[in-house]
């Protein structure tokens, strides 16, 4: 039900969460090492209370009578994150990719980690703006774009960038190629803990450098890093790719963990490329701690942070990203690798985003920490077989499905596929076909994530939440027939 047509008092009881959210996740500016920039914390922020007005205004409209929440309550807009919003036929990866792989009709895709949300309303207004001037030539990046993403992470984490040590680039990965091939030579090592998110793999193959892999271990329901095997596999390893917070395991690392990663990592000259992309979602009680955050100035300066707002605001087919260091020596050696030619579109888009989409990514990470409450309780309900405990970041689930493997019999169908096939199949890959042919659901199979993935699926929680239920009933619906 879009909000705009609940009842006042249904309303203003969901506004009142968002607010006490918003409180509570406030962060207290931490000092680090970065160079503070005078000023930057006196500037006063673009809020984005009267956004809906600011549509009209441009005249644009919302597509559906209750798509966009209209009512400013007290200062604030409220978002229906509950509307369905159709994606098929945009040729996005996640909804007409899924039936491509699949070939068959997909009811739920909860593949590749974006969001179905209408975009922020400041976005589309800012699009609409730049659509009014009808010349796409060559653009200048102006020092405010920079500036926007240090305020924002300023504003949200303390964290202080120097806007003119900001690299651009088209995408996270572009930002991780550019500093494997400064740091780590073809044919190197690269260390990671996995289960880890699976492209990393792509920019290896892209680097042609080899991972090293460290597979985590399960403690009481969570993962932790094996701090002895990290270690011995640092000591031969050029880079360690970071992921915080941990795509697809969702592990927010703590300030100590992040010191000890650091402190090896410094003594045996590994650099640390930190992907920090998913910080902005972080579950109720749980902290994102920045790397370049961290309270020593030798570990930081072996760093390099990799970020971006394609994940936080759903931007990623708008090709903006950038990476910082507090290492002079780092950033000339990687920029002499970098080059991003970024899209006017994307620059509008980020800027809108960064300076005026705070109030809807709150209420989207809200939103979504409600996403994992849900399918934390309905799976354990509905899916005995299916062990899941909440992440503590990302909209990921990272979901035990052995016992399914086993009922299904998928090994043995996995050996049989790969003997008689051109490539290796792996049982996750047979569990990923079962579920979209009898479910209609699309989950990514555990085995892409390296070791430590067998046995489990990714699902993304990024959705509508009702399409969340769908998904669990449609696949418990498909066991009961086992
Ligand atoms: C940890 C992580 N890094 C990077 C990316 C993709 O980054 P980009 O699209 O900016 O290259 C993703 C997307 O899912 C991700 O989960």
């Amino acid at each position: 039900m879009a909000i705009g047509s609940l009842p006042v008092a249904v309303s203003l009881r969901f506004t009142q969460t968002v607010r006490m959210f918003s409180a509570a996740g406030d962060p207290q500016p931490r000092s680090i090492a970065m160079a503070r920039r005078p000023g930057l914390d006196r500037r006063t922020f673009l809020r984005g209370a009267g956004a809906g007005a600011l549509l009209s205004a441009a005249g644009v409209k919302p597509a559906g009578a209750t798509s966009i929440a209209q009512g400013l309550l007290g200062q604030e807009q409220v978002f229906d994150f509950d509307e369905v919003y159709d994606r098929s036929g945009t040729h996005c990866v996640k909804w007409d990719g899924a039936v491509e792989d699949m070939g068959v009709p997909i009811e739920v895709a909860m593949g590749v980690a974006d969001l179905d949300f209408r975009a922020a309303p400041c976005i589309t207004k800012a699009l609409a703006d730049r659509f009014e001037h009808e010349v796409w030539g060559y653009l200048r990046r102006p020092r405010e774009y920079a500036e926007a993403v240090a305020e924002l992470n300023y504003r949200r984490y303390g964290l202080e960038i120097d806007p003119g040590g900001l690299v651009w680039t088209t995408g996270v990965h572009p930002g991780l190629i550019a500093a494997l091939q400064t740091f780590a030579p073809p044919g190197s090592r690269v260390l990671m803990t996995t289960p880890v998110y699976s492209a990393f793999y792509t920019d290896l193959t892209f680097t042609r450098t080899v991972s090293e892999d460290s597979p985590m271990v399960m403690v009481d329901g969570h993962y932790e890093i094996d701090f002895d095997d990290f270690e011995r596999r640092a000591a031969r390893s050029h880079a360690f790719i970071l992921c915080n917070p941990h795509n697809p395991t969702g592990n927010c690392w703590s300030e100590a963990d992040l010191l000890r990663m650091g402190e090896i990592c410094l003594r045996h000259g590994v650099v640390v490329l930190s992907d920090e992309i998913h910080c902005d979602f972080v579950n109720a009680g749980q902290t994102y701690t920045p790397f370049a955050a961290l309270p020593d100035k030798a570990i930081v300066d072996n760093s390099i942070t990799f970020k971006s707002a394609s994940k936080s605001f759903n931007l990623a087919g708008m090709k903006v990203s950038w990476w910082f260091t507090t290492n002079p020596a780092f950033e000339t050696r990687t920029r002499a690798n970098s080059r991003a030619d970024l899209p006017t579109l994307g620059l509008a888009a980020n800027h809108a985003a960064l300076t005026e989409g705070e109030p809807w990514l709150d209420q989207a990470v809200a939103y979504l920490d409600g996403n994992q409450d849900f399918a934390e309780s309905y799976i354990a309900e509905k899916l005995p077989g299916v062990k899941y405990r909440k992440a503590q970041g990302t909209y990921l689930a990272w979901l035990n499905m052995s016992e399914i493997l086993q009922a299904i019999d998928a090994t043995a169908q996995a050996d049989e596929q790969t003997a008689n096939g051109n490539r290796v199949v792996a049982p996750e890959d047979v569990l990923q076909r079962w579920i979209a042919e009898r479910a209609g659901v699309f989950l990514n199979p555990g085995d892409n994530y390296g070791p430590g993935g067998a046995g489990f699926m990714r699902m993304n929680l990024g959705t509508q939440r009702h399409r969340i239920r769908i998904a669990v009933d449609n696949i418990a619906e498909a066991i009961a027939t086992l």
